[in-house]
C-alpha cells in the first residue's frame, strides 16, 4: 500500500482507508511481525517550539527502521536567524529524504510542503497535532475497541481538532466540551460531518462523560499561550479531569502530554489504572514509523 498524499499536515490527508491501512501497519510494527526498513534514509526535524516525545519519538523510530534523524532547533538553523521557510524548505529537500516540522503557524508547515521536495510531517503546529491522532487512535483499538466512545474535555486545541476528525475518519464515536471561547474551530464538525460524524459540542463535562469509555483531556495553556495563563485558568473552572468528574463511570482516560498535574488534570488520574497515556506515548513511535514507512514508499 501506498499513501494518496505527499505530505502528512492533518489527519485527513488520508483516506479512512488509508488511516485503517496505516494503524494496522503501525500493530504490525509493534508486534514485531512488520519488519519495513528505511536503511539510509534521513529526516530533517524543524523544531520552532519544544518536545519531548515527537523528538525522541521519531529520533528513535528512525533509528530502528535503520535511518537517521536530524534535530534543527531554532538556534541550529539560519531558519532561527532571517533565513526564509521557503528558501530552507526548498534546500532541505535536497538533502533529506523527508522532513517533520513543529511550528506556531499551520500556514507554515503548508508553505514547507509546498517547497520542499520530500514528504513533509506536521509534528504539531497550533491549529493540529495529527501524527498524536494516529497514536490516540493506535492505543483506543488496542484498549477498546474501534466502537470506543471517547469524550474530549477541554481547550478546544491542536490535539483535540485533529482527534475529532480523526476519530470520525475511524468510526469512533467523540463528544466534545469545551468552555465557550475556547472551542474548536467550527470547520472541524465540518471535516468531522464529511465522515459521517454528527459532533454538537457543548460546554458542560459532565453531560458528555456519562456514557463514555475513554475521556481525553490536554493542557489548558498550550506552548505559545502563555501570557493567556490566568484568564484561561479562570475560564477552565469546572473542566479538571479529576476523581470527582471520574466518579460514575469506569471510563479510561488519555492525555497526549505534556501533563500539566492538578491543572487539567490530578497527580491521583495520572497514576490510576484508568490512565493510558504511557501507551499513547508508546505509539507515538510504532504509529509514526509506520506513517514514514508509507510516505517513502510513495516518494
Ligand atoms: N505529545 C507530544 O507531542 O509531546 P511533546 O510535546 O513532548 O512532543
Ligand atoms: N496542546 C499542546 C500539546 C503539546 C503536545 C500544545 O500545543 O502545547
Amino acid at each position: 500500500m501506498t499513501l494518496d498524499t505527499d505530505d502528512f499536515l492533518d489527519i485527513d490527508d488520508v483516506t479512512p482507508a488509508e488511516l485503517d491501512q496505516l494503524l494496522d501497519r503501525a500493530a504490525a510494527i509493534k508486534a514485531g511481525t512488520d519488519e519495513s526498513r528505511l536503511d539510509d534514509a534521513t529526516l530533517g526535524m524543524i523544531f520552532e517550539k519544544p518536545s519531548t516525545r515527537t523528538r525522541v519519538s521519531f529520533e528513535t523510530g528512525m533509528t530502528r527502521l535503520g535511518g537517521h534523524a536530524m534535530f534543527l532547533g531554532p538556534d541550529d538553523i539560519q531558519l532561527g536567524h532571517g533565513e526564509p521557510l521557503k528558501d530552507t524548505a526548498r534546500v532541505l529537500g535536497r538533502y533529506v529524504d523527508v522532513v517533520m516540522a513543529r511550528l506556531f503557524d499551520h500556514a507554515d508547515v503548508e508553505t514547507l510542503a509546498e517547497y520542499a521536495d520530500c514528504p513533509v510531517i506536521n509534528g504539531l503546529t497550533d491549529e493540529a497535532h495529527p501524527c498524536q491522532t494516529l497514536a490516540d487512535l493506535l492505543t483506543i483499538r488496542e484498549a477498546v475497541g474501534e466502537d470506543a466512545r471517547v469524550a474530549w474535555v477541554g481547550d478546544g486545541n491542536n490535539v483535540g481538532q485533529s482527534f475529532v476528525v480523526g476519530a470520525a475518519m475511524a468510526g469512533i464515536d467523540v463528544s466534545v466540551a469545551t468552555p465557550a471561547d475556547y472551542g474548536m474551530d467550527p470547520a472541524v464538525f465540518e471535516r468531522a460531518a464529511a465522515f459521517g460524524a454528527d459532533v454538537e459540542p457543548t460546554t458542560d463535562p459532565k453531560a458528555v462523560i456519562g456514557d463514555a469509555d475513554v475521556v481525553y483531556t490536554d493542557v489548558w495553556i498550550s506552548m505559545g499561550q502563555e501570557d493567556l495563563r490566568e484568564e484561561k485558568l479562570a475560564a477552565f473552572d469546572g473542566f479538571q479531569v479529576n476523581e470527582s468528574l471520574l466518579a460514575d463511570t469506569d471510563a479510561d482516560v488519555m492525555h497526549c502530554l505534556p501533563a500539566h498535574r492538578n491543572e487539567e488534570i490530578t497527580d491521583g488520574v495520572m497514576e490510576s489504572d484508568r490512565a493510558l497515556v504511557w501507551e499513547q506515548a508508546e505509539n507515538r513511535m510504532h504509529a509514526q514509523n509506520a506513517l514514514l514507512v508509507e510516505l517513502l514508499d510513495d516518494a
